[in-house]
């Protein structure tokens, strides 16, 4: 849905923007090579192993994002979030998991991430609506791709617009390294249903699925870290879908 822009945007974006990436600046391309130069110097490309690359399409306000880098330094994370004023609030809430500013007084206690505390330089934010993957990374960079309660787009004539449509997956497996993920959580059973036969049809393997990712007897790691729309959903005792695949290359 889409959000009524916030007041002051532009500037308190600006003041976000050590955890911002940019697509023009060459700070994406960068961030996502994830050595530089000097470190790079001296040594052989194969001995230089950049830490793994996970991206969230579709960030919303970010917890999930920020608790997943928060908890492994070692691996590096990129937000990417379509409305600006949507990813303006994941972006504060890392400047106050990081320290750097203060909880404002009209966050909520729930959205406050209490206990969450690190520095996130593996966590950065880009301001875009993603089509082609190509536009952003390169071939076999990625180690994960996570789809979190993607827009469903229920109309059958969008269905080429989900997130899940078969090209767009392919398109994802791309991008990813072999042994690569991509991670889907919905709350929606239509676009699960949708989901799981795209996959099919994009030759992709499932290695995890289920249609009560939150039944206590489910074994699967995803539901440690949740979404704003999975504590929601899960809330009311909506069942919440996943599904893993693996890319076979
Ligand atoms: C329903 S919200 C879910 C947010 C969050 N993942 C969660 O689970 O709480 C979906 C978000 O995906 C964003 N989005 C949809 N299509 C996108 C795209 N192609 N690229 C980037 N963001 C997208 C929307 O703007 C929206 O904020």
């Amino acid at each position: 849905m889409r959000q009524r822009k916030a007041k002051d945007l532009e500037t308190r974006l600006a003041r976000c923007s050590g955890h911002m990436v940019y697509k023009d600046d060459g700070s994406l391309r960068e961030y996502c090579i994830g050595t530089t130069d000097a470190q790079t110097a001296g040594t052989s490309d194969a001995a230089v192993q950049a830490a793994p690359l996970y991206v969230e399409i579709g960030c919303g306000k970010g917890q999930f994002i920020i608790k997943k880098a928060a908890s492994d330094p070692d691996g590096r994370y990129l937000a990417i979030e379509g409305q600006e004023t949507v990813i303006l609030r994941a972006a504060e809430k890392a400047m106050c998991v990081s320290g750097e500013t203060d909880w404002p007084e009209n966050v909520p206690g729930e959205e406050r991430m209490e206990g969450v505390s690190a520095k996130l330089d593996n966590l950065k934010f880009i301001s875009c609506f993603v089509e082609h993957m190509e536009d952003f990374f390169e071939e076999d960079q990625l180690s994960g791709v996570y789809l979190n309660f993607s827009d469903p787009w229920p109309k059958a004539r969008h269905a080429k617009r989900r997130l899940t449509y078969h090209k767009r997956l392919t398109d994802y497996a791309w991008a990813l390294k072999p042994g690569g993920f991509i991670e889907i959580k919905t709350d929606n059973d239509d676009l699960f249903e949708f989901t799981l036969e795209e996959i099919e049809a994009a030759g992709l393997h499932i290695t995890e699925m289920t249609r009560d990712l939150h039944d206590p007897d489910c074994p699967y790691a995803a539901k440690e870290v949740t979404t704003e729309y999975e504590d929601k959903f899960a809330a009311r005792g909506k069942n919440i879908n996943y599904v893993r695949i693996e890319v076979v290359k």
